[in-house]
């Protein structure tokens, strides 16, 4: 076919079925076939544009302008179908792919979840006091006997070891008994153990006792304070003290009482409450004629700083302990402390926090 020359209508028959071919052709794709079968390098048409170099100056003198006129409008007549099948696709995308801006928004996880109470209150407390200096210290919950008790002048045998109320394991070989924490105060004494005065530490963590009623849970929070250094005295607690509360309570004004109490690991030691009032079953601070108590404190004892390698000549100091839960109850007026940790997520969605709305100090706390 090459060596002669198609006949003339040879070439219509060839246009008419390549134009039907574009016609039929339903997508970019099979257009493309079709091009390439007409005009790719073994195409129909590009084998008749090779003959043109095999005649004689007078076949190809007619013939010329047949075969490229031909190939011309193939051309055209796929671009045109090119552009109209483009066309096509467009819409039947911009059909199928329509948004309907009516519908309601999918939350997303973060505004959905909710931040339990008790790690709020955790993270607004550690804001107040790591504004203060203080840096975040952390223990096991399953402690020693000697760091739980011992060192903490709690002498063996002491009764106020039956008043922690406390979980054993049962004894090693050696006879030692592991135990759940009862308190955060063993990190006090892991604290003084590992670093050297000025110390400005808070130890929130969970803390267990064998206790369950409307505001006692076997699990619950504590957070413990200790500030060691040559001078530290009790107005210092005092004012420390009186500065959280009024930032955490987000309250102008505070009345603070300090009560004498007792504890084996300081002297003197003392209860704090602080006062409010209870009208309508509602908790105001800065108020009214009751008081609540929030905490136990008091200048460590000698001791203690002894037993933690420290000499009671040299350093003082005083320590707190404050029952988180207790004051996150307050603050956000739920009654009962079991139900923070029965998992029910409708509790969950009511009291929780949202996890984007970190407390600060400059923007807010609770907010
Ligand atoms: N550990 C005490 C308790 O759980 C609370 C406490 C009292 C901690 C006085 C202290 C403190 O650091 O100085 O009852």
């Amino acid at each position: 076919m090459h060596d002669n020359a198609a006949p003339d209508n040879d070439l219509a028959t060839l246009e008419r079925d390549l134009l039907a071919r574009m016609e039929a052709a339903a997508d970019e794709a099979s257009l493309e076939a079709v091009r390439v079968a007409a005009l790719g390098k073994q195409g129909s048409i590009s084998g008749l544009l090779k003959t043109l170099g095999t005649m004689t100056p007078d076949e190809r003198k007619t013939k010329g302008p047949l075969i490229n006129g031909l190939r011309d409008r193939v051309q055209t007549a796929l671009a045109a179908r090119k552009s109209t099948l483009a066309d096509a696709a467009l819409d039947a995308r911009l059909k199928s792919e329509t948004v309907d801006v009516t519908l309601p928004t999918r939350s997303s996880p973060e505004t959905r979840g909710r931040i339990h109470p008790i790690t709020q209150v955790i993270d607004e407390l550690t804001a107040i006091f790591a504004d203060m200096g203080f840096s975040v210290a952390e223990g096991p919950d399953i402690e020693t006997d000697d760091l739980n008790f011992t060192k903490l002048n709690f002498p063996v045998g002491h009764p106020a070891r039956e008043m922690h109320d406390t979980f054993f394991f049962n004894p090693k070989e050696n006879g030692e008994r592991m135990l759940l924490r009862t308190h955060t105060s063993p990190v006090q004494v892991r604290t003084m153990l590992a670093q050297k005065p000025p110390i400005r530490v808070i130890c929130p963590g969970r803390t267990y006792r064998h206790d369950s009623d409307q505001t006692h849970t076997p699990m619950f929070h504590q957070v413990e304070g200790l500030v060691i250094d040559r001078q530290a005295n009790l107005g210092h607690l005092k004012w420390i003290l009186e500065e959280f509360c009024k930032a955490f309570f987000e309250v102008p004004d505070v009345k603070m009482r300090f009560r004498p109490s007792f504890f084996p690991f300081t002297e003197p030691s003392m209860e704090v409450d602080i006062q409010c009032s209870r009208k309508g079953g509602e908790i105001r601070f800065g108020e009214g004629e009751d008081w609540l108590e929030i905490l136990g404190c008091g200048m460590v004892h000698p001791n203690v700083l002894k037993n933690c390698g420290l000499d009671p000549n040299e350093f003082q100091g005083f320590a707190w302990g404050m029952g988180i839960d207790r004051i996150a109850m307050l603050k956000y007026g739920m009654d009962d402390l079991r139900q923070f940790f029965e998992a029910d997520v409708r509790w969950l969605q009511h009291y929780g926090f949202r996890p984007l709305d970190l407390p600060t100090l400059a923007g807010g706390l609770s907010s």
